[in-house]
């Protein structure tokens, strides 16, 4: 509530402040124009900060000579190599930054340092992210804005002016494609067409300030954060060692890292799944994946055979919705399964398959038995068809010989 309040007053004090820079830069043009178009979107601007707060001079006199006066801190345009410290002025400084949020983090420096791009910056090379790149400048908006850039649906677009910029990334020895692969995936799917927020974006595997690539050792650590039972089943299991001794990088050996897609059992053949590219199918492990990928088939058949059956009998009218909590239940534990895969252990495996087919062995005699019950109604149907069939018949037959004696007896009389 006090925040609020502070919050009104510096925005008030804000709009009331004679702001000369804001008035005369509106009237310019181009480039030293656009700040000032842009500014009345500016987290900055409300919170009653002004453009002399980055760029120093006097934002009360309306002669340009004494406003942008290097006496009074002018310092005119920022180079890019001193963006980081002049955002973290404020930003790295905690007393100020808690007074208008007391969860406001004060790291952003000290992780950018530590990133790829900020070590290339300090470097001297002008061509990586800084903070406006990702930020913007001018228009900063909150970062819950959904108009914000660095807003989950839309940090894809402003990672991609660079990243999927061949010829830049070329002189990294990087390739541009993580953009269009990442939105080929499912987590993208996720994120952008259900509008499920707990799906990564490119800064949720990478971090938000410290954008490196997740190092080999941490990569599982990464998919993990969000996929843990996976990752507790691959931690026990004999690839954790075997991958870590090659060099390799967990769940991204089998399922990539930007272009994820939806997994089927045919990732676990032999022939054309992952598990051929590294084993022959009749050693052990071949062998393994095999009998894994027959138990996944044969659970997934027999919840398609009880589903078709229940399916039926529900069209035909017949009550079946105990069996489809049993049949939901039976498709838990191939769900279960497919998570059991990762520790690459039949047995393992085997024991979420066999409660599954108990399950839908259950649910398929219950439909059995639902298509039984449709038959005996619909035999009792015909027979009361029938039996309704042969009284009026026979009323028909009882009116007819009425009608036939009544007329021979008129004929007698006359
Ligand atoms: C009366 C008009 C006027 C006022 C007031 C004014 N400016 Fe300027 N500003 C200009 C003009 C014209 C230029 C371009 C010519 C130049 O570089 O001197 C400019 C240039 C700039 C530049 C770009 C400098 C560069 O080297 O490219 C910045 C940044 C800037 N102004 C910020 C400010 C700030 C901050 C204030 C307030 C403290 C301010 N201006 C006040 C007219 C003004
Ligand atoms: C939060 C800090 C911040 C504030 C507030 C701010 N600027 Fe800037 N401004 C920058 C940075 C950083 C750059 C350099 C951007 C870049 O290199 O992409 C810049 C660049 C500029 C330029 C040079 C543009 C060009 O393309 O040459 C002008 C002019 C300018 N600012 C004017 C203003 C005016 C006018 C205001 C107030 C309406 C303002 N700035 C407020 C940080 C700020
Ligand atoms: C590579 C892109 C990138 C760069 C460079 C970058 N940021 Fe950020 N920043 C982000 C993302 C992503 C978020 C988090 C957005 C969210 O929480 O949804 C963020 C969040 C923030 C926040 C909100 C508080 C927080 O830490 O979550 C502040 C403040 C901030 N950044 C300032 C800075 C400053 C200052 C710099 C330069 C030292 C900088 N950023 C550089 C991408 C970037
Ligand atoms: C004069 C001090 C100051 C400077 C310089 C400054 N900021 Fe800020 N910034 C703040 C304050 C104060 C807030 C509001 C924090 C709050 O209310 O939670 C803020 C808010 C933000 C936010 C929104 C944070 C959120 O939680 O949504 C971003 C992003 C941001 N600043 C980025 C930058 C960048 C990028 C620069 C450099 C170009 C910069 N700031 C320079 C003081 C400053
Ligand atoms: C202004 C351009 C620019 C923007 C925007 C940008 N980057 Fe970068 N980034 C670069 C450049 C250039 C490199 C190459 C540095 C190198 O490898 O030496 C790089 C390197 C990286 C690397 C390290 C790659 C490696 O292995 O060397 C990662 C990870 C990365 N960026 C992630 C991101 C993410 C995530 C975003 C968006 C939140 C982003 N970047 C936004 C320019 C940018
Ligand atoms: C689901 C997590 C995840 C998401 C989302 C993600 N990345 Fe990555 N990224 C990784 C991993 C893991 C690596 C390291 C690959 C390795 O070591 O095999 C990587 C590597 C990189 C690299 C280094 C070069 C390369 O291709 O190996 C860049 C650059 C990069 N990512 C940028 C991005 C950008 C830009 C986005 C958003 C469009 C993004 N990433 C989204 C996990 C992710
Ligand atoms: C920030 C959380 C988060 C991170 C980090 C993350 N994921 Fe995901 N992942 C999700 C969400 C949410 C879904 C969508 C689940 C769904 O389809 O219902 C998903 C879906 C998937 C799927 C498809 C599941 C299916 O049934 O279609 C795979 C495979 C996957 N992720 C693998 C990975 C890998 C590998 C990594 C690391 C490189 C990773 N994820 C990192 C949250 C995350
Ligand atoms: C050796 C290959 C391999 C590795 C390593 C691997 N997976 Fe998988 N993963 C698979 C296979 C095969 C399936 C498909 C199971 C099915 O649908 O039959 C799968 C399915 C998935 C699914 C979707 C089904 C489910 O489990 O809910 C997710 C999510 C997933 N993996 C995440 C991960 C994560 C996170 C890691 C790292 C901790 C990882 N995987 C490591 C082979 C692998
Ligand atoms: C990147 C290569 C690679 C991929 C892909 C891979 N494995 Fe492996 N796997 C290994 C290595 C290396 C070992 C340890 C050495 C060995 O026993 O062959 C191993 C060991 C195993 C073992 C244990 C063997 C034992 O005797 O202890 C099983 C089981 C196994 N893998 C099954 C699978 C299955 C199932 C898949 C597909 C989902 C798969 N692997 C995918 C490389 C791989």
């Amino acid at each position: 509530m006090r925040r609020t309040i502070t919050l009104l007053l510096l925005a008030a004090a804000a709009a009331w402040a004679q702001d000369t820079c804001v008035e005369c830069h509106e009237s310019l043009e181009g480039d030293l124009q656009a700040p000032a178009k842009a500014w009345p979107n500016d987290v900055h601007r409300a919170r009653g900060f002004g453009c002399a707060d980055c760029h120093g001079g006097d934002p009360t006199a309306m002669d340009p000579e004494k406003a942008m006066s290097r006496a009074k801190g002018f310092r005119g345009a920022i180079r890019r190599t001193q963006i980081p410290n002049l955002c973290a002025r404020c930003h790295s400084d905690p007393d100020l930054m808690h007074r208008y949020d007391p969860q406001q983090r004060v790291d952003q420096l000290a992780q950018y340092r530590t990133s790829i791009h900020g070590k290339r910056l300090a470097a001297g090379d002008e061509n990586v992210a800084t903070c406006v790149d990702c930020h913007s400048v001018h228009d900063i908006r909150e970062v819950k804005d959904p108009l914000s850039p660095v807003y989950p649906l839309r940090i894809v677009v402003t990672c991609a002016r660079c990243h999927a910029d061949e010829k830049l990334m070329a002189n990294y020895n990087l390739w541009a494609t993580q953009p269009e692969d990442y939105k080929a995936s499912v987590h993208w799917k996720a994120l952008a067409e259900r509008g499920d927020l707990s799906a990564p974006s490119c800064a949720s595997c990478h971090g938000n300030h410290g954008a490196t690539p997740p190092q080999v050792s941490s990569v599982a650590a990464v998919c993990g954060l969000c996929h843990a039972l996976q990752e507790q089943f691959f931690d026990k299991s004999p690839h954790y060692q075997a991958f870590t001794d090659l060099g390799l990088s967990g769940c991204v050996v089998c399922h990539g890292n930007h272009r994820i897609e939806h997994p089927t059992d045919a990732m676990l053949s032999v022939e054309d799944g992952v598990c051929g590219k590294c084993h022959e199918a009749d050693s052990p492990p071949g062998k393994t994946a095999a009998e894994i990928q027959g138990m996944l088939t044969k659970l997934a058949e027999e919840l398609d055979r009880s589903r078709a059956v229940l399916d039926e009998a529900r069209t035909a009218g017949i009550e079946v919705s105990e069996a489809d909590v049993q049949w939901a239940q039976g498709r838990e534990k191939l769900l279960k399964a497919r998570v059991t895969v990762h520790s690459f252990d039949a047995d393992a495996v085997r024991r979420d398959i066999d409660e599954g087919l108990k399950i839908t062995a259950a649910v398929y005699q219950a439909g059995l038995d639902a298509l039984k019950e449709r038959d005996r109604r619909r035999l009792g149907l015909v027979f009361s068809l029938v039996a309704i069939a042969i009284t009026i018949i026979g009323l028909w037959l009882a009116i007819r010989s009425r009608e036939q004696r009544n007329a021979s007896r008129k004929a007698a009389e006359g």
